[in-house]
């Protein structure tokens, strides 16, 4: 058995079967016909094991970022699984191309982008996303799922509903503008002041990337720091008829348009009201600075952190009637 702690960014310590890191696709062929049933992990940014697992974990390694068309406006550029996102996002600013920079300084790898739609400040990938390079597993087969196919939604993808376990996503393919063709999304309140701050008025690529890496970093943990995986719940999706019930008890919930006939409203202020920011219990909280936030301050057991998430849900349906769902990849429950 081999420890997972150094491929997580909760630092949880349970041990799996076997770690092959891949960089290859034959290499990666080779494995999925030796072993049918692997755990597939990019950056493990987006997981919570709970658990031991006899099962192997593919750590997909694949590198490479290529322009694969040229257009007047735009190119289309495809990136291997492997490639680590912001850095990505780093590559596409310095080349002048545009539409990922609200998503800067979202961690993991590219081949998790997909699979429950990253997205951040207005923008998320399905705005870019043209295709999904896959392997099917059982046959060893490579093709590309277009968009459409890919269904993706709020943090959800085909990949995490019907498709689960079937594929190994082995690039994604993007379309970036050009210089001169961009569309700045500073629709987000956070973005709009501080820019206001620095004076701008007309914001570049790189100033929009700035400031959300300057907002990123005051609320978000550095997982290098203090272990965690970003947000560990969903923002619920709730009835506008549920919502406005909810406001006649408690004005000041806040809400964002989903549908006409759905809103969201975000989990970090519900944890937050019910009195949880900050709290710890053992070795594991609540972040103090964003309570959607859960974070490891030394426990090596996942079980740990799903108590907690447990009695975070508990209070939230007590006191506001929502069920809470996680974002993060559970393993082993
Ligand atoms: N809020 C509180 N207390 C908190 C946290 C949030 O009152 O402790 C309130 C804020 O004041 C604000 C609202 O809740 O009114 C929303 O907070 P925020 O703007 O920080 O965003 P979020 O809804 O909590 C989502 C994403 C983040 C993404 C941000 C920015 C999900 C699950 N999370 O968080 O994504 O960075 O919006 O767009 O949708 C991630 O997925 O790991 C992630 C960090």
């Amino acid at each position: 058995m081999k420890s997972i702690r150094p491929y997580n960014t909760f630092k949880i310590d349970h041990q799996v079967s076997e770690i092959y890191v891949i960089e290859s696709i034959d290499q990666l062929r080779e494995l999925c016909k030796e072993h049918p049933n692997p755990i597939i992990i990019g950056g493990g940014s987006n997981v919570l094991f709970v658990q031991d697992v006899e099962r192997p974990v593919f750590i997909i390694d694949l590198k490479g970022i290529e322009v694969v068309h040229e257009g007047e406006t735009w190119n289309e550029v495809r990136i291997a699984a492997g490639e680590d996102w912001h850095e990505v996002v780093m590559w596409s600013i310095d080349q002048g191309l545009g539409g990922i920079e609200n998503l800067s300084l979202i961690p993991g790898k590219c081949g998790a982008a997909p699979m429950q739609n990253i997205g951040a400040y207005g923008t998320e990938l399905a705005d870019v996303l043209i295709n999904v390079g896959c392997m099917d597993k059982q046959i060893g087969a490579l093709f590309h799922m277009g968009k459409e196919a890919c269904k993706l939604g709020y943090r959800d993808s085909i990949f995490k509903q019907e498709a689960k376990d079937q594929y190994v996503i082995t690039s994604i393919t993007i379309r970036l503008t050009k210089e001169k063709h961009h569309n700045v999304n500073v629709s987000y309140g956070d973005i709009k002041s501080v820019l206001k701050q620095k004076g701008i008025t007309q914001p570049s690529i790189k100033d929009v990337s700035d400031a959300i890496i300057a907002i990123r970093s005051t609320k978000l943990p550095d997982p290098l720091e203090i272990p965690n995986a970003g947000s560990f719940f969903k923002n619920p999706i709730i009835s506008i008829e549920n919502y406005n019930q909810l406001k006649l008890d408690h004005p000041e919930l806040p809400s964002y348009p989903v549908t006409d006939t759905h809103c969201k409203v975000p989990a970090g202020w519900l944890i937050d009201r019910c009195g949880w920011k900050g709290v710890m219990i053992g070795d594991v909280g609540v972040h103090s600075k964003q309570a959607l936030v859960l974070v490891n301050h030394g426990s090596k057991n996942g079980q740990d952190i799903i108590n907690l998430s447990r009695q975070i849900q508990k209070k939230v349906a007590d006191i506001y009637n929502i069920d809470l769902v996680p974002e993060v990849n559970v393993i082993g429950s």
